[in-house]
């Protein structure tokens, strides 16, 4: 249905580099260890697509959930160290690295507590919240990872819809940053999550932008979100700090 609607378009737009955006800091392309990519070919056919959007460097950000994925430095470094070992089989070189996504729950709460967290470049904590209902304790956990001297990133606010931009801007205003999928801003997860995007960025919240690729349907709906007037203009207004993640 997005291909017959695209066709009717009279003057499709061109579609944006990522190359002045340069680091990919949210994705789920190593193998076989959450929901994203199942096979080193996988992670392969995710990673080709970030490149040839203009991406130079990929961190990449496995689930950690106590429910449903729990992994460890363990995991994901095994996981990292079988995909780097067949990137340089089939001789494609990237920059890749590896954190994770934490999930909010009591496990979080936990590795917090405990000095275990998986962080970027040392000090960038990546955190997603419920789709469905409003977590507890958000503001006073945010306040305790900076006190240790760590900058928390909230994944997808677009996508979360108890939300709204005030709570994003609090959550900001205590140190919080805040990272927006891509594919939001082409309606791929719905028109109430692309427009909540476009809220966000009319209210100057948003710090990051990935692409969150689990599969190849992601990588197809890059393309065309790559296209989006919103995303182009967002990108354009030099407010984007992805750069920051460049060097570790
Ligand atoms: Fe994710």
């Amino acid at each position: 249905m997005f291909g017959l609607f695209r066709k009717n378009k009279k003057e499709p737009q061109v579609a944006v580099s990522l190359a002045s955006v340069g680091v990919d800091m949210h994705s789920h392309i190593l193998p076989g260890i959450d929901d994203g990519a199942k096979t080193v070919e996988d992670s392969v056919l995710l990673i080709r697509s970030l490149m040839d959007a203009g991406i130079k460097k990929i961190i990449t950000t496995p689930h950690i959930m106590a429910d449903y994925y729990k992994n460890t430095a363990e995991t994901i470094g095994g996981a990292l160290q079988q995909l780097k070992q067949h990137l340089a089989e089939i001789q494609l070189e990237v920059e890749i690295e590896a954190a994770a996504e934490h999930y909010f729950d009591e496990y979080f709460l936990e590795l917090i507590n405990t000095d275990r967290l998986m962080l970027i470049n040392g000090k960038y904590v990546l955190f997603e919240l419920s789709f469905t209902s409003r977590p507890f304790n958000v503001i006073p956990t945010i306040q305790q990872l900076t006190q240790k001297g760590l900058v928390p990133i909230l994944a997808h606010p677009e996508r979360y819809p108890y939300l709204s931009v005030q709570e994003v801007i609090d959550m900001r205003s205590w140190g919080c940053m805040i990272q927006m999928n891509i594919l939001s801003a082409c309606g791929y997860y719905g028109k109430e999550v692309k427009q909540s995007a476009e809220r966000l960025i009319d209210a100057g919240v948003i710090d990051f932008i990935s692409s969150d690729m689990h599969h190849a349907r992601h990588a197809e709906a890059l393309k065309q979100a790559l296209a989006e007037p919103i995303l182009i203009n967002l990108i354009n207004t030099g407010v984007l700090q992805n750069n920051l993640l460049l060097t570790t």
